[in-house]
C-alpha cells in the first residue's frame, strides 16, 4: 500500500556534473519496493516546484533500510534535489506503480538495456536477479562517456556492456548496434529515452524476446487521478503512473510501432 514515507540523506555523491546519488535511510523498518516500481518525492524550498517529482529507485535494502535514488538534473525540481545535503529530510509517496516481472526461469538469458536516467531502475532489477540465480548482461549507452553517470556498481551481480554515440567508453555507437545487441535473448528489459526504447522492443518483438519497457512520462498526481501520464496502448489508453511504469511490449506494438 503507498504511505508518505520521511527518509534522511545519508550519503550524497556526485558521480558526473549531470547526476547526483542520494543514499536515503529510514531509521526502521522500510516498506519494500520492487525493481521499477517508483516514488515520488517533495521537493521543498522552490515556489515553482509544485508537484512532487517521480524517480525509480536505484538500489534499496529493506534490511539496512536504505534506499538509493539516482537523479538526472534536468529542471528546478532535480536541481533542487540534488542540492540536498547529508542529513537532510526528504518525504516519500512509495511504493507507486508495477514493476518489472522477476519471475522468470533460472535458465533465462537476460539482458538489460538502458540509457540516461534509464539506467536508475535496473541495478535494482539486477540485483534481484541475481538473488534468483540469473547473472544477466546489461548493456548502457550514452552520447558520451559522462552521461553513463554509473557502471561498476552492476558488476557483481551482471556483465556490463558499454556503448557511447562518440566512442568515448565502450562500443562505438548505439545500443541497438552493440554486437551483444543482435545476440538470441530469452527476455529483454529496457529503460531510457523512448526512441531507444521503441527501437529496442521492435527488434525484440521481431525476433520473438519477450521484452518489457519501463516507460518516463511526464506525471503529475502519479496515482492515476489526472491523466496527464496516459500512453496509447494496444489495449486502450493506459495511466503510466498506475497501470506501468513497466508494460510488456506484447501490449505495446501502437506505441513502439509509431
Ligand atoms: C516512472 C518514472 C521514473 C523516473 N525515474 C527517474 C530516475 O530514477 N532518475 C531521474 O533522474 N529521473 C527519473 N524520471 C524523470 C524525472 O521524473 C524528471 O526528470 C523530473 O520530474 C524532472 O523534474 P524537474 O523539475 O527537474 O524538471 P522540469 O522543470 O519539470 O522539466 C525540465 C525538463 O525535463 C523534461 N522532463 C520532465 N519530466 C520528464 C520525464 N519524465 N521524461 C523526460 N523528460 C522530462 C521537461 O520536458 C523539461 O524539458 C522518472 C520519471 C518517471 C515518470
Ligand atoms: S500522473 Fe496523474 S494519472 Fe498518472
Amino acid at each position: 500500500m503507498k504511505e508518505i514515507h520521511e527518509f534522511t540523506i545519508l550519503e550524497r555523491r556526485q558521480p558526473t556534473p549531470q547526476y547526483v546519488i542520494l543514499v536515503l535511510g529510514h531509521g526502521g523498518t522500510m516498506q519494500p519496493i520492487a525493481p521499477g516500481q517508483f516514488v515520488e518525492v517533495q521537493v521543498e524550498g522552490d515556489p515553482r516546484v509544485m508537484l512532487r517529482r517521480p524517480i525509480s529507485v536505484h538500489d534499496a535494502d529493506a534490511a539496512k533500510g536504505t534506499l538509493t535514488l539516482l537523479i538526472q538534473i534536468v529542471g528546478n525540481g532535480t536541481r533542487r534535489l540534488a542540492g540536498l545535503k547529508e542529513g537532510d529530510r526528504l518525504n516519500l509517496v512509495y511504493p507507486l506503480g508495477h514493476g518489472f516481472t522477476t519471475d522468470i526461469d533460472a535458465a533465462s538469458r537476460t539482458l538489460l538495456v538502458g540509457g540516461g536516467a534509464g539506467i536508475a531502475p535496473l541495478l535494482h532489477l539486477s540485483k534481484a536477479l541475481s538473488a534468483k540465480g540469473i547473472r544477466p548482461s546489461v548493456l548502457l549507452g550514452g552520447r558520451t562517456a559522462s552521461l553513463i553517470p554509473v557502471h561498476r556498481e552492476f558488476e557483481p551481480y551482471a556483465d556490463v556492456l558499454l556503448c557511447t554515440d562518440d566512442g568515448s567508453m565502450g562500443h562505438h555507437g548505439m545500443v541497438t548496434t552493440h554486437p551483444a545487441f543482435s545476440q538470441q535473448w530469452d527476455m529483454i528489459y529496457t529503460c531510457g529515452p523512448t526512441p531507444m526504447m521503441k527501437a529496442v522492443a521492435r527488434s525484440a518483438a521481431e525476433r520473438n524476446i519477450r521484452c518489457e519497457v519501463s516507460l518516463e512520462n511526464m506525471m503529475a498526481c502519479g496515482v492515476g487521478a489526472c491523466l496527464c501520464c496516459v500512453t496509447d496502448t494496444d489495449q486502450g489508453h493506459r495511466c503510466v503512473c498506475k497501470d506501468g511504469p513497466v508494460f510488456d511490449i506484447s501490449t505495446m506494438k501502437k506505441w513502439y510501432q509509431c
